[in-house]
C-alpha cells in the first residue's frame, strides 16, 4: 500500500497554547498542517481568522494546506497567499465561477484544491478535473470537528479515481473528516493519496506516534 500525505487538522488544536501542539507536529512525520477557516455563512461555525494564522504560519515548518469554508473565498486570496500558503482548498458549492477562481489561485502562486461537501457529486468535476492541483471530498459535513465518517466517501474516491484516469488529471485525492486508522485504511485502499486528521491526532495522548500510525496504515 502507498503511504499516504498526512495533514493534521489545527481546529481540533488547544486554542490556548497553539504554539505547544505546533512544536509536536513540526517534529512529527505529518507532511503537511491543516487549517479550516470557517464563517459562520457557508458552515454553522466559526474557527479562525487571518490574524490567528499569521502567528500560526510563522511557527509551522509544515507546508499549510487551507480549506476555506466561507462564501465568495476569492476574497481572500491576498490574505491566504500572505500567509505562505502552498495550497489552497475553495469549495465547489461556494464558486459559481469556479474556474475564474482557480486560475486566481494559480496565478498568486499557490497550488489550487476544489473541495466537495458530502452530497455533491464527483461528476460535477469532469470540466475542471484537469485544471486543479487536488479535490478534497468531505467525509462529514463541514463545520465540526470529531464527527462521524460516511462510508459513501469510499465510492466517490473510486469514482474521482477513475475521472482522474481517464483525463491524465494529476490532481491529488484528499479526505477530510472522521480519520482514524480504520476508515484511513479503507480510504488509502480506496485510492486516497492525502488524509486529514483533527481530532484523532490532536486528540491522542501521544500524537507523534500517532501521525507516525497514519504514515504506515
Ligand atoms: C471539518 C473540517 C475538518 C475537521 C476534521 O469541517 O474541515 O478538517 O478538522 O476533523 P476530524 O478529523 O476530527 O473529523
Ligand atoms: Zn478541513
Amino acid at each position: 500500500m502507498k503511504t499516504p500525505i498526512i495533514s493534521p487538522s489545527l481546529l481540533s488544536a488547544n486554542f490556548a497554547n497553539l504554539q505547544a501542539d505546533l512544536d509536536v507536529i513540526n517534529r512529527s512525520e505529518a507532511d503537511w498542517l491543516h487549517i479550516d477557516i470557517m464563517d459562520g455563512v457557508f458552515v454553522p461555525n466559526i474557527s479562525f481568522g487571518f490574524p490567528v494564522l499569521k502567528y500560526v504560519a510563522q511557527l509551522s515548518q509544515k507546508p499549510l494546506d487551507v480549506h476555506l469554508m466561507i462564501v465568495q473565498p476569492e476574497k481572500f486570496i491576498p490574505e491566504v497567499k500572505a500567509l505562505g500558503a502552498m495550497m489552497m482548498n475553495v469549495h465547489y458549492e461556494a464558486c459559481p465561477h469556479l474556474h475564474r477562481v482557480i486560475q486566481q489561485i494559480k496565478d498568486a502562486g499557490m497550488k489550487a484544491g476544489v473541495t466537495l461537501n458530502p452530497a455533491t457529486p464527483v461528476s460535477l468535476l469532469a470540466d475542471i478535473i484537469t485544471d486543479v492541483d487536488m479535490i478534497l471530498l468531505m467525509s462529514v459535513n463541514p463545520g465540526f470537528g470529531g464527527q462521524e465518517f460516511i462510508p459513501h466517501t469510499l465510492d466517490k474516491i473510486r469514482e474521482l479515481r477513475s475521472l482522474i484516469e481517464r483525463t491524465g488529471s494529476h490532481a491529488l485525492i484528499e479526505v477530510d473528516g472522521g480519520v482514524n486508522l480504520e476508515t484511513g485504511k479503507a480510504l488509502v485502499d480506496a485510492g486516497a493519496d492525502v488524509l486529514v486528521a483533527g481530532s484523532f491526532v490532536f486528540g491522542a495522548p501521544d500524537m507523534i506516534e500517532r501521525v507516525g500510525q497514519l504514515k504506515r496504515l
